[in-house]
Order: C-alpha cells, then structure tokens, then sequence
C-alpha cells in the first residue's frame, strides 16, 4: 500500500461519514444522490478511455473507489419498498418477483471491485474494465430504470 492510496482510503473514509449524514434524508433521495455521484466519477473515467482527457492511473483508482462506496451505500436503498409519493425512476419490476435487480447490483460492485484490485497502471489495461463496468449501467438501466420524465 503506498501513501497514494492511503491518502484515498482516508477520502473514502470522509465520504462514508457524509452518507452516514445523508441518512436524514429518504431512501429514495439518498439512493439517487449516490447514483449521481456514480455517474459524475464515470463522467470522468469516460473522458480517459475516449482519450479526451490524459490516462491517470491515481485518478481512476480514486474515482472507482468512490464508485464502489456508492455502490455499495445504494444498495440497501432499493431493498424493499417503492416508497410511492416521491419522484424515483425505479422501476416496479425491481422488486417483481424474479427480479435479478440485486444480483445486477452484485455484477456492479464486483466489476467495481476488479477495477480497484487490477489498479491498471496505462490506458490499455484500463478499457476492458471500463468496458466491463459500463455494460453493468447499461444492463440495469435498460431493465429497471423508466426514461426521464
Ligand atoms: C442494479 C441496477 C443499477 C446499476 C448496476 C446501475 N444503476 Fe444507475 N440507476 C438505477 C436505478 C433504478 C436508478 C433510478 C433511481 C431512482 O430514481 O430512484 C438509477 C439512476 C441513475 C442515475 C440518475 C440519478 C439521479 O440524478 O436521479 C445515474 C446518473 C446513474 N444511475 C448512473 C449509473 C452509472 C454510471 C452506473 C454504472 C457505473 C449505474 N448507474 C449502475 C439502477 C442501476
């Protein structure tokens, strides 16, 4: 472990402290302000494997780790209810019978997980797991997610 990246973990740490004060507020509103935060990182990961912006190893690791906590923070956030009377684009059949939605959450977190412990040092080794984390996105969005109204 180098100071880099312990620098990051004490980052995450702030972060984990701010959803812990974010619990105030509904599942419905936490849970779409950690899909924010994921699609904000993403943004910038997006700019890299397009090569729009310059590959940065640092930077990618600390965007994914900060994905991954949201991730893993929004998770228990769609666990049981629909919560109706709040404005939410998540879809009834996330908890129809049969849903796969938690496992697809699992293939997240997972190809998360793989991005920080492959810790891809240039931009080659960097797109397959770009790749790999994109298509989770996808997948569940083309599924659970209703378009924007
Ligand atoms: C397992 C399913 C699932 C996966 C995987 C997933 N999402 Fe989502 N995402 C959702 C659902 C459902 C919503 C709608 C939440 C709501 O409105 O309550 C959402 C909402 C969003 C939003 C809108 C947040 C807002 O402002 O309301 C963004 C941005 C987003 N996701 C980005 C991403 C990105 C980027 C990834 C991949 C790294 C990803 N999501 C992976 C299910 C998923």
């Amino acid at each position: 472990m180098n100071i880099r990246k312990t620098a990051i973990i004490t980052v995450s740490a702030i972060v984990l402290a701010a959803s812990a004060y974010a619990a105030a507020h509904s599942p419905i509103s936490q849970r779409k302000a950690a899909m924010k935060e994921i699609g904000g990182q993403m943004r910038s990961l997006g700019g890299m494997a397009q090569g729009k912006t310059a590959y940065d190893d640092f930077a990618v690791f600390s965007a994914v780790e900060i994905m991954l906590n949201n991730a893993i923070a929004a998770r228990p956030l769609f666990a049981d209810s629909m919560d109706m009377g709040e404005e939410t684009r998540a879809k009834p059949e996330i908890w129809a019978a049969g849903s796969d939605f938690d496992a697809q959450m699992g293939q997240m977190i997972n190809a998360l997980q793989a991005t920080l412990d492959a810790d891809p040092a240039d931009l080659d080794s960097f797109l397959p797991l770009f790749g790999a984390i994109a298509a989770t996105c996808k997948s569940c969005h083309e599924k659970y997610r209703a378009p924007e109204s």
